[in-house]
């Protein structure tokens, strides 16, 4: 008997991917320095680190530090700047022949939308993602956090740009519901959270924080349950998909931030120490699928039955160690 044919691509408002499973920006470099770990034409789209309209040197060192179950970075958004990454490392990307998300980042509004108008056209941008949601620069998060700002950057956007517009949120807000409803109301095709939980390391001899900018952004394992939960929240806010984020390094997270609300999910810290994840990923979802009697990646999304339990009466509960009064 011949294997099922499991559909795996997916449509993001108006981005199509070959499958759910990209790299997250700042995680994976511009790709090529993968190329001999991973089988880059495999992806079902890769984001290379967020660019900015000027260089940056980013922030003062140090800028990473192992956490438990995670890490913290604060490396302030270094790049070379937009025209470097158009000729430098842009045609690389184009050959790959993977959909490319190109994350940017302004200091302000116009900056934005001058960014993601000079990479509409371009030949192999299949995307822009807007990174409203770095907790490592000043005013870096200002668009994620505020929704009047938020829905009036992509509205900004999107009038200036015909790529699709994927925002990039931060989960470092009271109501995520409210910044993805204002996101989604500014056109944006699809949203993608989670950015890194703002947090800080110290070195209590030196009574130094560790990180030369005193905050970083918590990553990795560690804040899979925030993203998790976040994903739930803002997919059930709004009806545009969601592109899950936040501590996915094997199978069955990827399936559990699909089957939460997530229409895609992209990898992040992981790649760091399990480079390979991706691939392990893409190789076991069609059983996955499968098992959960479904045909196709979008039969999937969102079906978590998160009905309230019912309370169980106690003489229903089989546990001998339960006193009943
Ligand atoms: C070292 C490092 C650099 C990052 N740089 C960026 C960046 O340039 N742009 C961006 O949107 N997110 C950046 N992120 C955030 C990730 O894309 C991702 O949203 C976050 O780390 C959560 O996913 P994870 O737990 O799988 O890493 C960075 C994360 C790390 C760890």
């Amino acid at each position: 008997m011949s294997a099922p044919i499991i559909n795996l691509s997916v449509q993001l408002g108006r981005l199509r991917l070959p499958n759910p499973v990209m790299v997250a920006s700042g995680t994976f470099g511009y790709a090529r320095e993968m190329a001999g770990l991973v089988d880059l034409s495999r992806l079902g789209g890769i984001l290379p680190k967020t660019i900015t309209a000027e260089a940056r040197p980013g922030n003062a060192p140090w800028r990473t530090v192992e956490t438990s179950a995670g890490m913290l970075n604060s490396i302030g958004l270094d790049n070379d700047g937009i025209e470097a990454f158009i000729e430098s490392h842009l045609p690389y990307l184009a050959g790959l022949g993977v959909p490319i998300i190109v994350s940017v980042a302004g200091r302000n509004h116009d900056e934005f939308v001058a960014l993601a108008a000079r990479l509409d056209g371009l030949p192999g941008v299949a995307a822009v993602e807007l990174n409203i949601s770095c907790p490592n620069v000043s005013h870096g998060v200002d668009y994620g956090t505020n929704p009047l700002l938020c829905e009036r950057l992509v509205a900004g956007v999107r009038s200036a740009c015909s790529l699709p517009i994927v925002a990039k949120l931060t989960p470092n807000v009271t109501s995520i519901a409210e910044i993805a409803q204002a996101a989604e109301a500014g056109g944006a095709d699809c949203l993608s959270l989670i950015n890194t939980v703002l947090g800080m390391a110290v070195d209590w001899r030196r009574r130094r924080p560790m990180l030369g900018n005193v905050m970083g952004g918590l990553s990795g394992p560690a804040i899979k349950p925030i993203a998790l939960r976040a994903v739930f929240q803002a997919s059930r806010a709004v009806s545009v998909p969601v592109i899950g984020i936040g501590g996915i390094a094997s199978l069955d997270d990827c399936m559990q931030f699909l089957v939460a609300g997530a229409s895609a999910v992209q990898i992040g810290t992981a790649n760091y120490y399990r480079p390979t994840v991706s691939m392990e990923i893409l190789d076991g979802l069609p059983a996955a699928i499968v098992s959960l009697g479904a045909g196709s990646v979008r039969e999937i999304v969102g079906t978590l039955d998160a009905r309230p339990r019912e309370v169980e009466q106690p003489d229903a509960v089989a546990n001998d160690n339960l006193v009943v009064r």
